[in-house]
């Protein structure tokens, strides 16, 4: 068995690699200044977001967030895993990987998993097998007929069936005593209380197993075909299955290679199937869990926009909220999460059944995402609106743990639209919370994955945006405009009053970076390049409305410090 790898050696790897050579033999690169670029095979996209950067040796997606280096690129573009995408690369470059032992534990522990992995596989092809062969089949596939299946789906989910009988297991595992050890360690029996001996614990139901990225079956879960208690039974947790680090669906989201730009989390099996008969092929599921930050951290490693399905009832309210409690401390302003509530006694399955493909897609576009949510929840609550003064006294008491728990952008975002419940300015609520919130734009929001060195201030910030979205510079800066930004003193405000003099007879990035190439700015442009953006155009623009609108603030609170000049000077637009 392999040991680990040491970290110098992978240093050494990349160093010797070359990422353009290793990316252009999949995806076709065009040069484009220093770097090249490409429509990104990760998402879906019509004009290249997809940067290479050979001084960096590092790939970046200003459409979908992706980046990585050379082993990251294997890993997601080819699906494998991190050893055997460093085998690839050292054979590639001659060199020889040197596995550090294993302590004798970690080696037991290794050893253990991997035969569990193997009996568990062994297990699912078995159920498999028998939802084709068994005599008592027929109940199980009609029932997954009665739910709308088609035996291709059933495939995709690797679907199967556990026999009636406390042994059936005993047709594949012979002699059954031999592996009742590895079945129990499996989850798979159950020892018999005060007797010897041990059971099936997968009987007469339909079988889901659930898999990791790495296609590896950890465990199942298991319907039965009626209305019997309980309706569900999962593998209980085992040295390989970890309930909260799972999201069921993943593993055959990813098989699919259809580039999802953004996830939905529904709560059950047959949600994520059933969205995938209808094609909405982009769901996971938690396994009957609250959401984990093990979870999150699965979902906003492949995409920047999550959506969190929840069953209309009080249930799925409290766990809405568990989530929302999670997130807002943990998200980036790059990371957007959106609440989708059902209506009541609705699941995403009835829901798709009923209204298909479009009638869902509909709803996930419209849900909340989470500032939203929680003030338009919070006002929702209340015994009395926040017309009156009681009304915004309690909305205020219940917005502010929230506004103190979340971080940087979700609390400017926070702070603002509650604010703008109460009537208040953002910098007036803040004030008055005794919180710094860094309100939209004024630079501290931003955090991105890579650390840039130079500090990009708001005139950086919304030239990043024109550079993505050129055909945007127009409706935000008038020919007119640029001579009296030109006299602000301001850092970068020269150099995009002449971008978008630019940009605006010639709305194309490449114009932008042609000026800042002339300007000798490469560091700038560099860090430009890798600032990312959300990846839905809407919430670019958005963005960009935020930016502007900051930046008229700053001008008219640097030249006046007067408010109603700057409430006056947003009016004059
Ligand atoms: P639900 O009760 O919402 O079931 O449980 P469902 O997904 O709508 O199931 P169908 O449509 O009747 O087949 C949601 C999830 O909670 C877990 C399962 O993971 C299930 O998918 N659960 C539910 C259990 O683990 N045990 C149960 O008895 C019920
Ligand atoms: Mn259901």
């Amino acid at each position: 068995m392999k040991g680990t790898i040491p970290r110098d050696f992978i240093e050494q790897l990349l160093a010797q690699t070359d990422i353009v050579q290793v990316i252009s033999q999949r995806v076709p690169l065009k040069k484009a200044g220093r770097n090249y670029v490409a429509r990104c095979p990760f998402h879906d996209e019509k004009t290249p977001s997809f940067n290479v950067s050979p001084q960096k040796q590092f790939y970046h997606c200003f459409g979908c967030g992706a980046s990585g280096d050379a082993i990251r690129f294997l890993q997601d573009y080819d699906g494998l895993s991190f050893v055997d995408a460093v085998e690839q690369l050292a054979q590639q470059a001659g060199l020889k990987v040197p596995y550090r032992q294993l302590s004798p534990q970690e080696q037991a522990r290794r050893q253990q998993q991997e035969n569990l992995y193997d009996l568990l596989l062994r297990a699912a092809r078995f159920y498999r097998h028998q939802l084709r062969d068994h005599p008592q089949a027929e109940r199980a596939k009609a029932y997954l007929r009665q739910r709308g299946l088609t035996p291709e789906i059933a495939k995709q989910y690797y679907l199967g069936y556990a026999p009636p009988g406390w042994d059936s297991l005993s047709a594949e595992f012979t002699p059954l005593e031999q592996y009742e050890q590895k079945l129990l360690e499996a989850g798979l029996r159950i020892r018999r209380e005060g007797h010897q001996g041990s059971y099936d614990r997968f009987r007469d139901r339909i079988i889901f197993p659930i898999r990791d990225l790495r296609g590896r079956v950890l465990g199942f879960g298991g319907r039965v075909l009626g209305d019997e208690k309980p309706k569900y039974l999962n593998s209980p947790e085992t040295p390989v299955f970890h309930k909260s680090q799972v999201l069921y669906g993943f593993y055959e989201l990813m098989q699919r290679r259809e580039k999802a730009d953004f996830l939905i989390v529904t709560e059950g099996y047959m949600d994520v199937i059933a969205l995938a008969q209808h094609g909405v092929g982009n769901a996971v599921a938690t396994l009957g869990t609250a959401v984990t930050e093990q979870h999150l951290q699965l979902l906003y490693r492949h995409v920047n926009r999550v959506v969190f399905s929840f069953d209309g009832d009080a249930a799925g309210r409290k766990a809405a909220w568990k989530a929302v409690e999670l997130l807002l401390p943990q998200l980036s302003e790059q990371q957007s999460a959106q609440i989708l509530f059902l209506p009541q006694g609705e699941d995403p399955d009835s829901l798709v059944r009923s209204q298909g493909r479009e009638g869902f897609l509909r709803r996930v576009a419209a849900a909340p995402d989470l500032p939203t949510f929680v003030v338009t929840q919070i006002e929702a609550g209340l015994p009395v609106p926040v017309t009156e003064q009681e009304g915004r006294r309690q909305f205020l008491a219940e917005v502010t743990p929230w506004i103190r728990q979340a971080r940087g952008w979700y609390q400017a975002a926070l702070t603002e639209q509650a604010a703008a419940r109460l009537g208040l300015k953002p910098w007036q609520l803040a004030k008055q919370l005794g919180i710094f919130v860094p309100l939209a734009g004024n630079g501290a929001g931003a955090r991105s994955p890579t650390p840039a060195p130079p500090v990009l201030g708001l005139p950086h910030r919304i030239l990043r945006h024109l550079m993505r979205d050129p055909l945007l510079t127009g409706e935000f800066f008038r020919p007119e405009d640029l001579e009296a930004l030109r006299g602000v003193d301001m850092a970068g405000m020269d150099l995009l009053v002449e971008a978008v003099a630019r940009l605006l007879h010639d709305p194309r990035a490449e114009a932008v970076v042609q000026l800042l190439e002339a300007r000798g700015e490469s560091a700038l442009l560099n860090a430009l390049e890798e600032a990312p953006l959300a990846a839905d155009a809407g919430a670019r623009r958005q963005a960009l409305t935020a930016l502007v609108e900051a930046l008229l603030r700053q001008i008219a609170l640097a030249q006046t410090d007067d408010l109603e000049t700057l409430l006056a000077l947003k009016k004059s637009r």
